[in-house]
């Protein structure tokens, strides 16, 4: 059994999707904690209701970025996870931490990247006239919203989309390639190969929604 540890800030619909999946199919693995950097997180409850360990590590007790990531990796490890999940984690955690989790360390992030890292995708790609938006699940490297892609949903940007309406059909999407991905990689069908992540089967890394 893999064991998850997922990382939230708030909302925590992706952390829901995985959670769901694990169980409905089965697969080889269990979500050991999830752990918010917000006590006010409301994945949080959901997360405890499912009697799964909950830990917040605030950001704000701790004077440093450094000391953020050291105390937030004391609990990860506590729950000895073989894959973290990054959920809607609106930290941006330094080098020593994601080389700690180097190749089990998985984001979401709302653009199709390289486009668009960082924050407000939506509203950046409406501004750009971008005909098309997405999302990315990729292995975390210590640039910010960079490394190898796991898989990839492309949605069309619609005429009359305003940046709530985009960032709804793009969640929607989320809420399927990142259980996907999370489950290959606890399946052992993920390699990664000079930078490229490649599916062992030859499954679609795309996802057209
Ligand atoms: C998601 O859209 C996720 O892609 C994004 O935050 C949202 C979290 O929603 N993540 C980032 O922007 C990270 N840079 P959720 O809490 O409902 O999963």
């Amino acid at each position: 059994m893999k064991r998850i540890v997922i990382l939230i800030s708030g909302r925590g619909s992706n952390m829901e999707a995985i959670v769901q999946r694990c169980a409905a199919e089965g697969w080889p693995a269990r979500v050991a904690a999830v752990i918010a950097n917000r006590p006010d997180a409301q994945g949080l409850a959901y997360a405890a209701a499912r009697r799964i360990a909950t830990a917040v590590v605030d950001h704000k007790q701790h004077p440093t970025r450094e000391a953020f990531d050291a105390e937030l990796a004391r609990v990860i490890d506590g729950f000895e996870p073989d894959l973290v999940v990054l959920a809607g984690f609106m930290r941006i955690l330094g080098e020593a931490f994601v080389r700690r989790y180097e190749h089990r360390l998985l984001n979401i992030h709302p653009s199709l990247l390289p486009a668009f890292p960082g924050l407000h995708t939506h509203r950046r790609a409406l501004e750009a006239g971008c005909k098309l938006a997405g999302a990315t699940v990729h292995f975390v490297t210590p640039e910010l919203d960079h490394g190898p892609i796991v898989m990839q949903a492309v949605v069309p940007v619609l005429p009359q989309d305003d940046e709530h309406a985009l960032s709804a059909r793009v969640l929607a999407t989320e809420h399927v390639i990142y259980p996907q991905s999370v489950r290959w990689f606890v399946e052992g069908a993920l390699r990664l190969d000079e930078g490229r992540v490649l599916q062992r089967d030859g499954a679609a890394q795309l996802l057209i929604g």
